[in-house]
């Protein structure tokens, strides 16, 4: 095996360290503050990513597929802490031992040889990319039916639970789900096979059977990465980026490799209502997306507000190469709305006035309530800079509030709502950057409705970048 070097820092622009193999595990370090917190923040803001790409004899190839690493940044009133972890999936464990990934990624394709691909297919489940809770508890995902249980205090790897079973069986998942009220976790999962089945599932707190809600079948799946959350109904889209089934469970490709941009097949999204888990379906032009930025209900009909993509070009543009290289974005998202009117069999996007965000974020408490009219993402640079500001766009008037640290690559801006507080932009955004003359990561504090940076928490290492971060109260 020939080694697999890690590109020297020096090789890569100064941002775009945030893609470098090379961060540590530390077990409790001083976090810098510069500026005042508020008084009131206090908790462990978690963040999520891949960390490393290379292994003595091989090397994973997409800014998705990287193995997991959480941070956790304690505040606690005296002064901030931090402290990181690998996490312990068996992806990682046996990639590490055997000094080569041992299961495809995202964007690596599967190493194992065709017999064993056919007799014991594997897909990771390496959790680089959301935490939810459920119930009292903290789970990590990436995009397979793997729940991988932690505690956010010492960032320990706790148990994993793999939905998929013969009688019910789930290969994909969306990696958003959502936690509802009563600490169930509610989330989207695909059976891929001569027709494919998406299943949107609850999982009651404590349990480990997931209780399939409602069914919708098609030929072939989208690619499912997030969905919507309105009173009473999930909003569960169908991208034109649609799986190759047989391919997906038993070939060598990688995840990424196993979709194909389909526009003749249009898009879907599908209404499916909690209660009774009927479905009512749409058809929309064709579309790509990952993250919607809120779904609510205005009178009979649905509306579901989403960045959203015109092909799938932007798996290639987040490739491990470009990233490090700094090569500009090409695809372009738009965010937009749908009106699902009742009693119609289609819809078009129409342009939310502001600015194209991504990494969406809206007030916790409204999602599956109400409807925010505030939100909060990241936005590209005029020369496709990827994520170079962070945007907050008021919804009804499209204003635009950007902060924008210069040189800096800006991460999903987090909302941590004031407790006692009532509006939709009461609180803080904690938006990890990284600068081109930053030595570490540096974690902006900013007053929500100004989009003033009121303190700057700087990490004790370059925190790798990451998608979606978290925010424990313990
Ligand atoms: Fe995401």
């Amino acid at each position: 095996m020939s080694a697999v070097p890690t590109p020297q820092a020096s090789a890569v622009p100064g941002r775009a360290r945030g893609f470098l193999s090379g961060a540590r595990e530390i077990e409790d370090a001083e976090v810098g503050v510069r500026g005042a917190l508020p008084p009131w923040l206090r908790g462990t803001l978690l963040l999520n990513g891949p960390a490393l790409w290379e292994l003595p004899g091989g090397r994973l190839e997409h800014w998705f597929d990287g193995y997991a690493m959480w941070h956790a940044l304690r505040i606690d009133g005296t002064g901030v802490r931090y402290r990181s972890r690998f996490c312990a999936s068996e992806s990682y464990r046996r990639s590490v031992a055997a000094g080569a990934p041992v299961y495809g990624e995202f964007g690596t394709a599967n190493p194992a040889g065709l017999i064993a691909r056919l007799t014991s297919p594997k897909v990771t489940d390496n959790p680089a990319v959301v935490m939810s809770r459920h119930g009292e508890r903290w789970l990590s995902v990436t995009e397979t039916p793997s729940l991988t249980y932690f505690d956010p205090r010492t960032l320990q790897t706790l148990e994993r639970l793999d939905l998929g079973r013969r009688e019910e069986p789930m290969h994909l998942m969306s990696a958003h789900g959502f936690t509802l009220p009563d600490g169930s976790y509610l989330n989207v999962a695909t059976a891929l096979g001569a027709k494919c089945e998406m299943k949107l599932f609850r999982l009651a707190p404590g349990s480990v059977h997931p209780q399939v809600i409602g069914r919708m079948r098609m030929p072939k799946s989208g690619y499912t990465h997030g969905f919507g959350l309105a009173p009473g109904h999930a909003l569960v889209w169908e991208t034109a980026l649609r799986a190759q089934p047989l391919a997906f469970r038993f070939g060598a490709k990688s995840y990424a490799d196993n979709f194909r941009w389909d526009p003749e097949g249009g898009s879907v999204v599908h209404a499916v209502a909690l209660d009774t888990g009927g479905v009512r379906s749409w058809r929309i032009p064709p579309m790509m997306a990952f993250h919607a930025t809120q779904a609510w209900a205005d009178g009979g009909d649905l509306v579901l507000e989403i960045a959203i993509y015109d092909d799938g070009v932007v798996f290639d543009d987040l490739r491990l190469e470009r990233r490090r290289a700094g090569l500009p974005m090409r695809s372009r998202m738009r965010h937009v709305r749908y009106r699902l009117r009742d009693g119609r069999r289609d819809a078009e996007p129409e342009p939310i006035a502001g600015a194209a965000i991504e990494l969406q974020q809206v007030h916790p408490e409204r999602i599956g309530r109400g409807r925010a009219r505030v939100c909060w993402g990241a936005g590209n640079g005029e020369r496709g800079e990827l994520f170079d500001c962070t945007h907050r766009v008021d919804l009804d008037s499209g204003a635009v509030t950007t902060w924008r640290r210069a040189g800096a690559t800006h991460l999903e801006p987090l909302f941590v709502a004031r407790p006692g507080g009532t509006a939709d932009d009461d609180g803080v955004l904690l938006v990890p950057t990284l600068a081109d003359s930053d030595e570490t990561t540096v974690v902006g504090v900013l007053d929500a409705r100004t989009m003033d940076c009121v303190a700057e928490l700087r990490a004790p290492q370059i925190v790798p970048f990451g998608f979606h971060a978290a925010f424990s109260a313990a």
